[in-house]
């Protein structure tokens, strides 16, 4: 049985991947970080007695900032296959906590590898990499290629964790890979990020809870694909019989103004009337436009898109519903909005 060990475990992309392995048959074993309540809600469908016999899910306390932990789990649990997923990796955030940005997204990566160049046992390694570090693009689409002008503390981090990979795989030969992931939503996504805030405020104001969503920046552009379909990349990644490089992205972008238009017309509601413009959600420098090519990924390991933006908006809007207590079936079709 193959075992896997998966930082970020409680987030949106770690909680699918979980879902995967489980459902591959591999043992997982997930790091999480000691909260004063409760942060396992995305994983406790998958919560087992600890005293079964034949459990296959674990979690341990550890924290990407805190080595000596990484070690003692790594060398414990001896997996063959180490996900990298924990960062606080909410962009907005990273203007106001750069120090703690840096230390989780971009010295975390350096930890584990450096955790991981002394394990005596071969071990693949995958690096969650962003589609920000393209930043203030200098070509459309962006691929494997294409240089990075990262704009924020975020990205910055995370073009550390990039190129730190490809050191530790050049220098020492680990099998190390990464993921170059475009914007990617589900029912599972943080709250606070655009859609999961647009679809749980339509939902708010459906339910008769709110009046009012506040937004910043609608003419960003970024180009939004579904989180389960992501993370089985990430899996592909680490089966090929080398470690490479993969941008994984729709081809397609959209502006957060027709995200909002989407998802209000599906609720018959006119989003001039609910959403205002809040300059506290504006960042200090913006990444305005994002578009990937995934032809490498589509070629090498067979990976592509499903699930199409519209299909997506939908989807979250029917779970948030659902959550909100209404009944999704009120929404309307595309023929008749
Ligand atoms: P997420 O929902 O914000 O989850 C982040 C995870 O990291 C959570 O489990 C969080 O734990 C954990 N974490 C935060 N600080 C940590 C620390 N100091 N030590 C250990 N773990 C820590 O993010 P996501 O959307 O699943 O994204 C997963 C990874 O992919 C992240 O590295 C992100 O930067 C990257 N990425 C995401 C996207 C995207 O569109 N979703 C695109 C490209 C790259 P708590 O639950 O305790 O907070
Ligand atoms: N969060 C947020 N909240 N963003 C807003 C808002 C708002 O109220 N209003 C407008 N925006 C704009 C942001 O300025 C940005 O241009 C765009 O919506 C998307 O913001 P987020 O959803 O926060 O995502 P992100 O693109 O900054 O970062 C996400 O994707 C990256 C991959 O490109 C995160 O998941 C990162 O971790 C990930 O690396």
């Amino acid at each position: 049985m193959t075992r896997a060990l998966v930082t970020g475990i409680t987030g949106q992309d770690g909680s699918y991947l979980a879902d995967l392995l489980l459902a591959k048959g591999y043992e997982v074993h997930g790091l999480i970080r000691r909260s004063s309540s409760f942060n396992t809600s995305r994983i406790d469908h998958l919560y087992q007695d600890p005293h079964e016999p034949d459990g296959r899910f674990f979690l341990h306390y550890s924290d990407l900032t805190d080595s000596s932990s990484l070690v003692t789990w790594l060398n414990r649990i001896r997996p063959e296959e180490v996900y990298n997923l924990g960062a606080q990796s909410h962009v907005g955030v990273s203007f106001e906590m750069p120090e703690f940005t840096a230390d989780t997204a971009g010295m975390g990566t350096l930890r584990l590898l450096e955790a991981i160049r002394h394990a005596e046992w071969p071990v693949r390694f995958y690096q969650a990499g962003s589609s920000e570090m393209f930043g203030k693009v200098v070509e459309s689409p962006q691929t494997e290629r294409t240089r990075f002008q990262p704009r924020s503390p975020y990205a910055v981090a995370k073009v550390f964790g990039h190129q730190m990979t490809i050191q530790y795989r050049e220098a020492y030969g680990l099998f190390a890979a990464n993921g170059i992931l475009f914007n990617h939503e589900s029912p599972r996504r943080g709250p606070t990020f655009v859609t999961r805030k647009i679809t749980r405020g339509v939902a708010a104001i459906l339910a008769g809870r709110e009046q009012k969503l506040y937004l910043g920046n609608l003419d960003a552009r970024r180009d939004w694909g579904y989180a389960p379909e992501y993370v089985e990349a990430m899996w592909r990644m680490l089966q090929q019989p080398e470690p490479d490089d993969f941008v994984i992205a729709t081809g397609e972008m959209h502006s957060v103004r027709e995200f909002v238009d989407d998802a209000f017309a599906l609720a018959g509601l006119d989003w001039q009337q609910h959403v205002e413009i809040d300059a506290r959600y504006f960042r200090p420098t913006e990444v305005d436009e994002l578009c990937g090519d995934a032809s490498k990924a589509r070629t090498m390991i067979g990976w592509e898109p499903k699930t199409t933006f519209h299909a997506l908006v939908r989807l979250m809007l029917e779970a948030d519903l659902r959550e909100a207590g209404l009944d999704p079936s009120r929404l309307l079709t595309a023929a008749t909005r």
